[in-house]
């Protein structure tokens, strides 16, 4: 293989690979190496845009560690996670829309009874959350397990508190609880707000460079696993947000945008005498049964 000049080289690329038994693999990287090889004719890469791109990467890289995860950011801005999640939660319009997953889910988070507060301290003014989670059909799902995660009212997931307020943080605004036999589930925490995805590293800069900003509406995060049906990674939005037409990573759907309601002090639905204004969310789950046609 020598001489290899500009209109060959994909093709000697892609014959390099060809003993390569992982099908899957060989179909992939065939792809990747065809569009990358394509993306660069097209836009005549020039070797300094190509070695300022290289850096760029570079600074992804560094910038990640367990609790930073900057490819994320990267590709969730690029649109690649929610591409990537829509075309793999192709299900009845009667379900429950995916959205992406995002940076901030954690393993492990507490175990909550229903009822209880899962802000666990987190800063913001009180929300009471309610709902149900059903199947296609309409069949109560008992006993599913909803994981729910949120920002506090400066934007701030606790992981992304750092010494000496990262101890303090742990597990706020975070929980993991189990719907009820008719499959309601109902828990206390604050109200969701717009927050900017971080943006002091390489990302940041290459959405300020691109003239766009960080900002995501105020959402909850729900993942959602019962028995005989497909997990569900998605979203509730708070309706009237001013970023929902922007969102800075492409996840908003309007079936997962509901009302967040604002009530003057007085008696909660579980019946806490509350003194400040508090809101209420109430959001119904559906999920699709496993392998359920497309
Ligand atoms: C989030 O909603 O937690 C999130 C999603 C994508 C990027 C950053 C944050
Ligand atoms: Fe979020």
């Amino acid at each position: 293989m020598r001489n290899i000049s500009e209109d060959t080289i994909t093709q000697a690329v892609l014959a390099a690979m060809s003993d390569c038994r992982n099908e899957r693999l060989r179909t992939v990287m065939t792809s990747l190496v065809q569009h990358l090889h394509s993306f660069a004719r097209e836009v005549r890469l020039t070797e300094s845009e190509w070695q300022y791109a290289i850096n760029f990467l570079t600074e992804v890289g560094h910038i990640t560690d367990d609790k930073r995860q900057e490819f994320i950011l990267l590709s969730d801005t690029l649109g690649l996670s929610m591409l990537t999640t829509t075309q793999n939660n192709r299900k009845p319009p009667e379900c429950t829309e995916a959205t992406v997953l995002g940076p901030f889910f954690v393993e492990g988070a507490p175990e909550y009874q229903n009822g209880e507060d899962i802000s666990n301290g987190a800063a913001g003014l009180p929300c009471f959350v309610s709902g149900h989670v059903r199947g296609l059909r309409g069949e109560p799902l008992p006993g599913a397990t909803i994981e729910v995660w949120q920002s506090d009212e400066d934007g701030y997931y606790d992981v992304q508190y750092a010494a000496p307020r990262q101890a303090e943080a742990e597990h706020r605004a975070r929980g993991r609880l189990r719907t009820l036999p008719d499959g309601r589930f109902h828990f206390r925490s604050i109200l969701a707000e717009a927050y900017p995805i971080p943006h002091d590293g390489p990302v940041g800069r290459m959405l300020d460079a691109l003239g766009r900003h960080p900002w995501r509406p105020a959402h909850l995060h729900f993942w959602i696993n019962a028995h005989g049906y497909e997990p569900l990674i998605t979203h509730v939005f708070r309706n009237g947000d001013q970023y929902l037409d922007s969102d800075a990573v492409f996840g908003v759907r309007s079936t997962l945008v509901a009302d967040w309601v604002e009530h003057p002090p007085g008696v909660a639905p579980d019946g806490t005498a509350m003194d400040t204004t508090f809101y209420t969310l109430d959001y119904d789950f559906v999920l699709n049964p496993d392998g359920h046609a497309r």
